[in-house]
């Protein structure tokens, strides 16, 4: 198990660049699939996740190399359609390339992703949106096994929660089915539309993505692009905490403002100005940060699950009382524990988390239990006093490029061990 060694207490300061986005790279990477030819992929974070879906990639028979410092992916000559076991476990979202392989080959043998460490994933809608497109599905023995023969149609498909993967893994499948599909009830976040606007470079016929209502017109024939992958707004509003439990000011390159506009206001309220020139963000926070009103985790465009745990670090060390209510996943509060080990006075109740605001956070050993948890712990360390050991890092490294080097760079602490 890795850990960071972090002596909290520094501020920080200067500019970082920001990585490209996770789970736009995890998506688009099985999109190649469709594609003959050359994919050029720019921006691609280099992740645990990123390397376990290249695995896949090779293992199905797809080319991937790393080429001045993009990524060329050539899925010409695949001639699998089953990812075993081992590789599905390496990473909890492996589930997206249901919809690519199936719609490629007509036929997919995945095995069940099972629960993970945010409690059970459930598949149910992208399971029934795709026997609406014609997949007979079948689970045997922890497998999952979907065939199309005749191939795939388009259906209207109506979701009754708009799931990110849901609605990847329809798009996913209806690219290049016969006949149109319309998803109802999309998921809108901004990795969808990378998603969307890398398969529109390719030869699809998408419409609506970033909307509720995406419409897709199935073509014959996607080809291989170039394609850039957009930066990486949960890295972002990582940062954004880094700098606010540290009284700090940092500017962060490459920001898209549009993807973070539920989460600027919750920073402003504490008090942190935040401005943007030319794609840069400066991030400036104050000497006492103000309690934040209450955050509750919605879909796209409300404020992100993934931005709650980083979030909730620097409201432990607000002035006042703050209210998490956490709506899309349960058992993401697994970090509190650890924050209370570093001082933060934190209830938890159901999907609620209430936190005082504490002066001070102590320095402690606590562990990472899952990948936002991890950065949660981090933040929080950066600003306790004393040393801080955080195990657990390897599920930091499933999402986020190089922390340590990032936050050295602006003048904090932290050692990999
Ligand atoms: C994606 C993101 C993850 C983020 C989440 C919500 C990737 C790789 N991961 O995960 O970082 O936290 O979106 O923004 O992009 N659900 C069902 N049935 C289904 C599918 C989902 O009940 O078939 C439920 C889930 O249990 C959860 C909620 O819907 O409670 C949201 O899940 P979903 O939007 O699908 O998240 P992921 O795609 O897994």
């Amino acid at each position: 198990m890795s850990g960071f060694v972090i002596n909290g207490g520094k501020k920080l300061y200067g500019e970082v660049e920001l990585q490209g986005a996770k789970n736009s790279a995890l998506p688009i990477l099985s999109a190649t699939i469709l594609t003959k030819g050359d994919n050029i992929l720019y921006n691609c974070p280099e992740l645990t996740d990123v390397d376990a879906c290249l695995r896949i990639l090779r293992y199905l028979g797809c080319e991937a190399k790393e080429q001045n410092g993009a990524l060329v992916l050539n899925c010409g000559g695949l001639c699998e359609n089953e990812i075993p076991d081992s590789l599905m476990r390496e990473m909890r979202s492996s589930i997206v390339f249901l919809g690519a392989i199936l719609a490629r080959t007509g036929y997919a043998k995945l095995s069940f992703p099972g629960g993970c460490e945010l409690g059970p994933r459930p598949i149910d809608l992208h399971l029934k949106a795709l026997k609406k497109m014609g997949a007979k599905i079948f689970e045997r023995h922890g497998s999952i096994v979907c065939k199309a023969e005749k191939g795939l149609k388009g259906a209207k498909i109506d979701l009754s929660f708009p799931s990110v993967g849901a609605t990847e893994n329809i798009i996913l499948a209806a690219v290049l089915a016969e006949g149109t599909t319309t998803i109802v009830n999309a998921a809108r976040e901004p990795e969808i539309c990378d998603l969307c606007d890398y398969l529109i470079d390719a030869g699809a016929e998408i419409y609506g993505s970033g909307e509720g209502v995406i419409v897709i017109d199935g073509v014959r024939e996607l080809y291989g692009v170039s394609h850039s992958i957009i930066p990486d707004r949960i890295v972002a509003s990582t940062l954004m905490s880094a700098a606010a439990v540290t009284k700090s000011s940092i500017t962060v390159n490459g920001v898209i403002r549009n993807h973070l506009s539920s989460v600027i206001p919750v920073f402003e309220e504490t008090g942190c100005k935040v401005s943007f020139k030319d794609g840069n963000m400066n991030f400036s926070a104050p000497e006492k940060l103000k309690a934040m009103p209450l955050v509750r985790t919605m879909p796209y465009p409300g404020f992100p699950t993934d931005a709650q745990a980083p979030l909730m670090a620097a409201a432990s060390v607000c002035d006042g009382t703050s209210v998490f209510v956490e709506n899309i996943f349960e058992n993401r509060f697994k970090h509190v524990g650890e924050l209370t080990r570093l001082g933060a006075d934190i209830n938890v109740q159901g999907k609620v988390a209430v936190v005082n605001g504490v002066k001070t956070l102590y320095g402690a050993k606590v562990e990472a239990q899952d990948l936002r948890g991890a950065a949660s712990l981090i933040v929080a360390a950066l600003s306790a006093e004393g040393e801080t050991q955080v195990s657990g890092i390897e599920f930091l490294e499933r999402g986020y490029e190089n922390f340590e080097v990032i936050l050295c760079s602006l003048g904090a602490d932290v050692k990999k061990i």
